[in-house]
């Protein structure tokens, strides 16, 4: 019998897609940079079926792939494989419970994380992951991905944000840990494992998820500042200044900043005086301090001492939006200004100063044709390394740049003890990098945990190791 037919007799026809045009947006990602081919889309309405379907996809030793709102950046959830099935999880997307005294909620896989954002917000909870897919990306993704995002210097992530996951394993059994226990030492943390694990060790089919308190207060300010080096003091002044209230320093050089007022018609100049770098700062308190008040204080003494040359808080929430809009719309105007080499890496945070010099040498000297946009999680010490075109130099020239260029900053990264994949994952387009620097005894111990837990290869072939 074919696969098709045998997966609609096993959870309904509805269920399963295999009609060219039905299939082909679950066959590449939304950058259509990566694509892949497979017998068939799964579209599974619970966690039973998502069992059945992986047990006997495990007895059929065919290829599993699951799939989110496909907002990835590493072509992790693209088939590789014709003998694959794409699992969506779309259809799972149904907030169990929202727990305000305990500060948790349990959601599926398949709710986007807006509409989890939204559901902690309705119960006067906030749930922190800020992501600028926050519409389209859903919560199995976050997980599987291990997001970062623009919350992370206050919340951590996404790892850091969940109690316990429910998962489908490569045999079809599934483990459920949806308590919201703060402690829980009871053997190895399987939900850490599984979060992050990109799809390969299982199938998140549904979390519980820490929930904080909603923020009465924000504080938004757009700030020049004249080097990364200010970015780092002012930093620190801000982490021991704001009593925890810190959750945002975003960092926006002066080439992001032109991309964005060139190419995105809603972005809004801020009219700060010139420089080469600002940042994005967010203070928000759940509590009486107001966060513009101490911000103000803040800022202007740190321009007294040299650190801003320029900043301006927001005194409004359209004004807030737009300071916002300026820092998210950064990979939308790159797109639209062409392809870019883009680096997802990140450095101890005290180092990211030396780090952008040494970097951007790097970019001088193997892409002469372009230009550094490296924009991101400053607080993190995760930039977006990203390099851009200059307009009139040649496409050919530029994108054969893209192999030494990653090797040469992934080495540079390497020397300073961070990390090539900050956020994004390893997909299949960092397979080889994960090869390369991961410690011989780490990759070992990878290989031997994706034998125990998925021997017959079946949980997306191809992708992390
Ligand atoms: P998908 O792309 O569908 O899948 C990603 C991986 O997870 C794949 O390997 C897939 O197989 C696996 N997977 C998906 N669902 C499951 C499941 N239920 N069980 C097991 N495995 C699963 N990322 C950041 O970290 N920080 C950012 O700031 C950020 N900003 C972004 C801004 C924009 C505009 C865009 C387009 C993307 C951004 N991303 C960011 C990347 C992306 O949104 C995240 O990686 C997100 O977590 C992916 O979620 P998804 O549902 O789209 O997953
Ligand atoms: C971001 O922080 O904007 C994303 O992680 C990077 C991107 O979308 O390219
Ligand atoms: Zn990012």
């Amino acid at each position: 019998m074919d696969l098709p037919r045998q997966l609609s007799d096993l959870i309904g026809a509805d269920a399963v897609l295999t009609a060219p045009a039905d299939i082909a947006p679950y066959l590449t990602d939304h950058r259509r940079l990566y694509r892949g081919t497979a017998a068939a889309v799964v579209l599974p309405r619970s966690t039973e079926q998502v069992a059945q379907v992986v047990a006997f996809c495990n007895a059929a030793r065919i290829g599993v792939v699951p799939q989110g709102g496909n907002t990835g950046y590493v072509g992790g959830a693209t088939p590789l494989e014709a003998a694959s099935i794409v699992l969506a999880l779309g259809r799972m997307n149904r907030i169990r419970t929202v727990d305000a005294a305990n500060f948790a909620l349990v959601a599926e896989a398949g709710c986007t994380l807006a509409a989890v954002q939204d559901a902690a917000l309705a119960a006067d909870r906030l749930f922190p992951m800020s992501l600028g897919s926050a519409g389209s990306c859903q919560i199995g993704g976050n997980l599987a991905t291990n997001a970062g995002g623009t919350a992370v210097l206050r919340y951590g992530m996404m790892r850091e944000l969940t109690y316990g996951l429910e998962a489908v394993l490569a045999d079809g059994s599934v483990i459920t840990q949806l308590s919201p226990l703060a402690k829980d030492n009871t053997g190895y943390d399987l939900t850490g494992l599984l979060i992050g694990s990109e799809g390969t060790l299982g199938v998140i089919t549904a979390a519980c998820l820490k929930l904080f308190a909603r923020p009465r207060a924000t504080a938004t300010a757009w700030v020049a500042i004249p080097s990364p080096a200010a970015a780092l003091e002012l930093l620190g002044r801000l982490r021991t200044a704001s009593d925890g209230q810190l959750v945002t320093l975003e960092l926006v050089p002066d080439t992001a900043l032109a991309l964005v007022l060139q190419h995105i018609e809603t972005a809004r100049d801020p009219g700060l005086r010139s420089s080469p770098w600002y940042l994005l700062v967010e203070l928000a308190s759940s509590g009486t301090r107001d966060p513009v008040e101490l911000l103000t204080q803040l800022l202007a003494a740190a321009g007294d001492a040299g650190l801003v040359l320029d900043a301006a808080i927001a005194t409004s929430d359209a004004q807030r939006e737009d300071f916002w809009r300026l820092r998210e719309s950064v990979p939308e105007a790159q797109r639209h200004a062409g392809g870019s080499l883009k680096h997802d890496v990140s450095v101890p945070v005290a180092s990211l100063p030396r780090f952008i010099e040494a970097g951007a040498a790097l970019v001088h000297q193997f892409a002469p044709e372009g230009f550094l946009v490296a924009y991101g999680h400053a607080g993190d010490g995760n930039l977006h390394f990203n390099v851009n075109q200059r307009p009139g130099t040649d496409a050919t020239a530029f994108t054969s740049r893209e192999a030494p260029l990653r090797r040469a900053v992934h080495d540079l990264v390497a020397q300073f003890g961070g990390s090539f994949s900050a956020e994004h994952g390893i997909g299949r387009l960092k397979v080889e990098e994960l090869r390369r620097y991961a410690p011989p005894a780490e990759l070992a111990a990878m290989h031997r945990i994706k034998q125990a837990l998925d021997p017959h290869g079946i949980l997306n072939p191809g992708k992390v190791l």
